[in-house]
């Protein structure tokens, strides 16, 4: 028997409207699969929580997801709380202190008619973007000196490792070796004369231990505009967590928006969970009211179960995402459909279950 447990964390907006669907479809996949069980367990953090409480998740709320094999969270945000409050004290920390260090953003277009795009194709934009996730431009280090006077200076200091990029660059070498893919590398060395010169030594000397690997190292700025002329170029990409979080971006505009993308938050050793969301906030402006696509959830799950080793699985729901998206009848109102999210999620489970 296969058993997996799992941390629910739906928390703010729409957030809980599109985790439920995704835990609808898992829980399908356990009716389908007689060797595999999941057990669920849901925490109410988030920015509700923070007004009530004072704090984003209960003391000990570290302590208490330690133990679970996977973390599947909604979205966090909520007006009237600072998001760098819900940033930092939720989703940041569990992506620090759980070693988080793999930021896996799928870029794939799954129809044609989802691209702005001129004449591009689901052959032509479908990549892998691998973001350094625990350190970087992000490190939160810098400093800020004489405040308000008019000789005031801000450091923002980017921070690079060499285990923090030797261990993402070689994940993204062996996922290309794995799948048979070209690795692209995303720097900026000819600027930024530290850091990204290290990155570029660090990726061409571990590539030297992966002479199959065909690679190709482009400048952010040159990238960016390689992601919208010729996504093509892009088969596994690696890049530092400023970078990645920029061009997924983009790869959500060429592929259908935040209702379709999704990242997982990956610690590969498996010592600590690791955690699986949608790109999207918790679109205040839309929740309550039924019309979030559970799409970019459903992703996640799909992502997840990858992780799990249930490939199996996880292809599965991404071959129903994508006959989803082939028939418009099904589609919330972001993808020009007029469907419910509970509707899309039923529809997802039926065609899923009609498949096997
Ligand atoms: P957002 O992603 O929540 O919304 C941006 C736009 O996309 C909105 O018009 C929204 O309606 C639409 N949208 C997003 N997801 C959708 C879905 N599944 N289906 C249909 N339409 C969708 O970003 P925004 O508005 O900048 O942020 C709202 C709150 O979410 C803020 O508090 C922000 O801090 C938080 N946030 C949280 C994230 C997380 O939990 N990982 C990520 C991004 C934002
Ligand atoms: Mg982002």
């Amino acid at each position: 028997m296969r058993h997996f447990n799992i941390a629910l964390i739906p928390g703010d907006g729409i957030g809980p409207e599109v985790v439920a669907e995704g835990v609808n479809v898992l829980k399908a996949i356990e009716e389908l699969d007689s060797g595999l069980t999941f057990s669920f367990t849901a925490f109410p953090w988030g920015c509700e929580y923070y007004l009530e409480h004072g704090r984003m998740m209960e003391e000990d709320g570290i302590d208490k997801l330690r133990k679970f094999d996977a973390i599947y969270l909604g979205a966090v945000g909520y007006p009237g709380v600072p998001d760098h409050i819900s940033l930092r004290e939720l989703l940041l920390r569990i992506r620090k202190t759980f070693d988080q260090y793999v930021n896996l953003r799928p870029i794939s277009l799954l129809d044609p008619s989802l691209t702005p795009l001129k004449d591009k194709t689901e052959k032509d934009i479908d990549m892998l973007v691998i973001r350094e996730n625990s350190e970087g431009e992000y490190a939160g280090a810098g400093d800020r000196l004489f405040k308000g006077n008019p000789e005031e200076v801000v450091l923002q200091t980017g921070v690079f490792s060499r285990k923090g990029t030797d261990r993402i660059i070689r994940y993204a070498y062996e996922e290309a070796r794995r799948s048979n893919r070209t690795l692209t590398s995303i720097s900026k060395g000819n600027a930024l004369n530290y850091s990204m010169v290290f990155w570029d030594e660090v990726f061409e000397e571990i590539g030297k231990e992966y002479p199959d690997v065909t690679t190709y190292s482009y400048l952010v700025d040159a990238a960016s505009l390689y992601f919208v002329t010729d996504p093509e170029r892009f088969e596994v990409v690696v890049t530092s967590n400023l970078f990645g979080d920029i061009v997924t971006d983009i790869g959500a505009g060429i592929t259908g928006g935040l209702g379709l993308a999704t990242g997982a938050n990956i610690h590969p050793e498996k010592k600590y969970p690791s955690m699986f969301e949608p790109v999207h906030g918790s679109a205040p402006d839309i929740a309550g009211k039924g019309m979030a696509n559970p799409i970019a959830a459903i992703w996640s799950v799909s992502q997840m179960l990858d992780f799990f080793g249930e490939e199996k699985w996880g292809q599965a729901v991404l071959d129903t995402i994508k006959e989803m998206i082939g028939e418009t009848e099904y589609l919330t109102p972001d993808l020009e459909g007029n469907a419910a999210t509970s509707e899309v999620g039923d529809q997802f489970v039926k065609k899923l279950s009609k498949k096997q």
